[in-house]
């Protein structure tokens, strides 16, 4: 009895080893993996596919809405992410992350990264900021056959790491135009493919 308590214990021990031991770290541009609090640009995996990522002032209200440059300019806000469990200094494969501009304050508002509810006007869940404390605010690195450029990274919301017995309606990151703006949503089915490009290399 004992000794089968033990080897199951042990057991799972080692699956859990495995489980983590499987999970590949998300790297950037120079191959380095992504790591918790420093600033990174994220910009499209395809050439002339829109421009770096950013706030979008969509309607001349506060809060901003999360979106790209036009393929041809040259901004772009830098991110930092900041992984769910505190101990987790880089970001990896399927593990949940909050995701922060840096420094655009002009809101006064948190700049973290969440879902929003359903927009009336482009029928879609747009990613806005503005609050930083709910599951809305969960995403992670996803690779894989939805990621509309094959073998690169995409974006998927889902809290599962939070709440892993709860439904929620995830999806993908992907980039719809709205007179002309390009505004990040929730698709069922694609990610936009993105790259991670460090900007204070120490
Ligand atoms: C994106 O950021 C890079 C800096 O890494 C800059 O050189 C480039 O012009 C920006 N591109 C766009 C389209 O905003
Ligand atoms: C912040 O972002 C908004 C929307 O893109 C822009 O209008 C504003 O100039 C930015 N402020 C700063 C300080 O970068
Ligand atoms: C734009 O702002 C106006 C006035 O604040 C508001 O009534 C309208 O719903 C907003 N439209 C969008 C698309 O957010
Ligand atoms: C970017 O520049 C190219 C070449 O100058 C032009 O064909 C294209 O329309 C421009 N794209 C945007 C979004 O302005
Ligand atoms: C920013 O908002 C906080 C409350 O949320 C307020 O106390 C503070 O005065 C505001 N700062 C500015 C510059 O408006
Ligand atoms: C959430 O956002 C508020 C307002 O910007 C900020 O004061 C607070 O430190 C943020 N909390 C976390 C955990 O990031
Ligand atoms: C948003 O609402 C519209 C109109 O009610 C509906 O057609 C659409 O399916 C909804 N989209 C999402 C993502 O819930
Ligand atoms: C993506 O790569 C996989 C494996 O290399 C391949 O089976 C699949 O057909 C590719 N898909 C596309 C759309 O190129
Ligand atoms: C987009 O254009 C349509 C048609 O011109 C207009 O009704 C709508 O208000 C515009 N949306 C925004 C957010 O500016
Ligand atoms: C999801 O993205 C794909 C590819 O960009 C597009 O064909 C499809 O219409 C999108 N679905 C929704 C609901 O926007």
């Amino acid at each position: 009895m004992k000794v089968t308590g033990t080897l199951v214990i042990c057991l799972w021990l080692v699956m859990a080893i495995a489980a983590r031991a499987d999970m590949d770290p998300i790297l950037d541009t120079s191959g380095q993996p992504l790591s918790r609090g420093v600033e990174y640009l994220i910009k499209p995996a395809i050439a002339n596919d829109g421009g770096n990522f950013t706030l979008v002032d969509r309607n001349g209200s506060c809060p901003y809405y999360v979106g790209q440059e036009d393929a041809n300019s040259t901004g772009g806000i830098p991110v930092t992410f900041s992984p769910y469990m505190e101990d987790e200094t880089v970001v990896m494969e399927t593990r949940n992350f909050k995701i922060d501009f840096s420094g655009n304050l002009t809101c006064n508002q948190s700049t973290t990264w969440k879902i929003g509810d359903n927009d009336t006007m482009t029928e879609s869940r747009l990613i806005v900021t503005g609050d930083n404390s709910t599951l809305q605010n969960y995403f992670y690195v996803h690779t894989g056959p939805e990621v509309l450029l094959n073998g690169s990274y995409g974006l998927r919301w889902c809290p599962s790491q939070l709440c892993p017995y709860c439904r929620f309606d995830c999806g993908y990151i992907n980039v719809l135009i709205e007179n002309g703006t390009r505004l990040l949503y929730l698709n069922d089915t694609s990610a936009f493919p993105i790259v991670f490009e460090r900007l204070n290399i120490l």
